[in-house]
């Protein structure tokens, strides 16, 4: 699929207008360039657009069929084409029970019934009604799993974890098959009090079976080899049978199903770590809030359209403007894991070359993502923003109301996003330099060298809070932004074979490294001398 050339000429024209000129020629750009929902606010007026890029933005989405689109994934069509799969995470929060079909199956019901052992098994948790093995209450929750498994759960649970002090139950992730995350996450736990949600879609993700073996090993160890482990876990899978082979009862798994992406599943059984944590009210808020987004998005015109403005915005710079980098950065402690999560939602998403038909991209996909909450980035890569060689497109999330009573910190937050997303866009010229100076002479090397160029372009999203409705909220319209520059860009969002081969060569290494296994005869000298080298050095003398 190709950009219009239409669209290409006129960032061609725009970059030739800085910015501030924009702002001088039109005096209402804020106006027409912020965008409000629900208390909301969008300002794109730091973008490098007008109001006629929008249009041409949006031209091109209804071209590509974005509503359609759009219409097919509420509807539980195959929009995964290449697993002929639905991607149904909105059927997921859905408030009523108006009938949602995959394959002529209304799924409302199996939903619902998932939730209601849900809120049973986090009333019970949290009242200390679920007991282990030597009949003492659970007090501490641990998540095995990865990527979509863990990375939602986690970012929920730190996000809105921590106001709710004197909760009865602790949760806790692990995710990494280095052993060090679960001997880290077990240490100060008790096993009598321990449980385990083994979560894995799959069911086969080495990851998350290594670190559930160590947990059994824990358990047995404490409790001894006659103890009832079986008490300790739960599994949350599309594949039950799996999590039954396990070890695992029946009665303690939760379903998940084949028309959820992982990176798109905190909404499911997946959430149980957040319902266990926050309560199942706080979980039914997080699934409001995402309902929310998703009516605005499937209902409001492209115009006025959050996710489809910044998905088409999102594109723009990505396709059209020849950025490299996306830098979120949420001014709130409490999301300082959100850039990890949005790194699995983009990128896993829309990192592809190939469009939904199996041709080659014409240009590029997804931006590389990464982040960090700020004020802390303002110390670390802030100077690569304002100085750097190139320009990224840069993201400012800010929760403006606090969680906490320190109002005056708050202020400083919310100050320290506008001024450095102002201070991008303004810049400092040599003759600033030269008058704050204060009369002193400057040679040319240092004004050069506090110069900043300024005319570089931001995006600002503001949110009233950050409560588990508002959280709800911001994920789903990352969901539906990322789904609409998938759509744009004429990718599948939603499969990743890309994360296949490098799991399929791992098998040979691990054998050659764990047992000496002779590695294929064709596999390429660096790959064989590395393994030579790591097992030399791991074999115990
Ligand atoms: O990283 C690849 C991936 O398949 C993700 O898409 C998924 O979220 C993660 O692995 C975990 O998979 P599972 O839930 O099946 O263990």
């Amino acid at each position: 699929m190709t950009t219009p050339r239409s669209l290409q000429d006129h960032a061609r024209a725009l970059d030739a207008r800085p910015l501030l000129r924009l702002f001088a020629e039109e005096p209402d750009r804020f106006a027409r360039l912020s965008f409000r929902w629900d208390d909301w606010l969008v300002d794109l007026s730091k973008e490098r657009i007008v109001p006629e890029t929008l249009g041409l933005l949006l031209d091109h989405a209804r071209a590509v069929g974005l509503e359609g689109w759009i219409a097919a994934l509420f509807a539980g069509e195959r929009v995964n084409l290449s697993e002929q799969r639905a991607a149904l995470h909105t059927a997921l929060r859905q408030q009523d029970d108006a009938p949602v079909r995959v394959d002529g199956r209304d799924v409302l019901p199996d939903i619902r019934a998932v939730q209601a052992r849900m809120q049973k098994l986090a009333d019970s948790v949290r009242a200390g009604g679920r007991l282990g093995a030597t009949g003492k209450p659970i007090r501490s929750v641990i998540n095995i799993g990865i990527g979509g498994s863990d990375l939602g759960p986690l970012l929920v649970c730190d996000a809105l974890g921590f106001p709710d002090r004197a909760q009865p139950v602790d949760v806790g992730f692990v995710s990494n098959v280095d052993p060090e995350h679960i001997a880290r996450a077990l240490a100060p736990r008790d096993p009598a009090t321990t449980l385990f949600i083994v979560t894995s879609k799959t069911f086969t993700t080495q990851e998350t079976l290594a670190n559930a073996d160590a947990a059994r090993a824990w358990l047995r160890a404490a409790l001894g080899s006659a103890a009832d482990i079986g008490k300790h876990f739960l599994g949350v899978t599309a594949n039950t049978a799996g999590a039954k082979a396990y070890g695992i009862a029946e009665d303690d798994v939760y379903p998940m199903w084949d028309w959820v992406g992982g990176r798109y599943s905190l909404w499911s059984a997946v959430g149980a770590a957040i319902a266990i944590r926050l309560g199942w009210s706080g979980f039914a808020d997080l699934l409001r809030g995402a309902a929310s987004a998703d009516r605005h998005f499937r209902t409001t015109s492209l115009e006025q359209n959050l996710p489809v403005i910044l998905g088409a915005v999102g594109f723009f710079a990505a396709r059209v403007q020849g950025r490299c980098d996306r830098v979120v950065v949420p001014y709130a402690q409490a999301l300082l894991r959100l850039p990890a999560y949005l790194q699995q939602l983009v990128l896993e998403s829309n990192g592809k070359s190939v469009t939904r038909d199996g041709q080659r991209v014409q240009g590029a996909t997804a931006l590389a993502l990464w982040g960090e909450a700020g004020t802390n980035g303002q110390h670390a890569f802030f100077q690569w923003l304002h100085q750097g060689t190139r320009e990224a497109a840069v993201e400012f999330i800010v929760p403006l109301r606090a969680a906490h009573p320190i109002a005056s910190q708050q202020t400083l937050l919310v100050a320290n996003a506008i001024a450095q997303a102002q201070a991008l866009l303004v810049g400092r010229s040599a003759q600033e330099v030269r008058a704050e100076s204060g009369g002193s002479a400057l040679d040319d090397a240092l004004v050069a060298a506090r110069v900043c160029p300024g005319n570089r372009a931001s995006t600002m999203i503001m949110m009233p809070s950050l409560d588990a409705y508002r959280l709800g909220q911001l994920l789903a319209l990352y969901e539906h932004r990322t789904f609409v520059e998938a759509t744009l860009f004429g990718i599948n969002p939603f499969d990743q074979f890309g994360v296949e081969l490098g799991k399929t060569l791992a098998k040979p290494i691990i054998a050659a490294i764990g047992d000496g296994v002779a590695l294929p005869a064709d596999a390429d000298a660096s790959t064989a001398g590395l393994v030579e080298h790591a097992r030399a050095v791991l074999t115990p003398h």
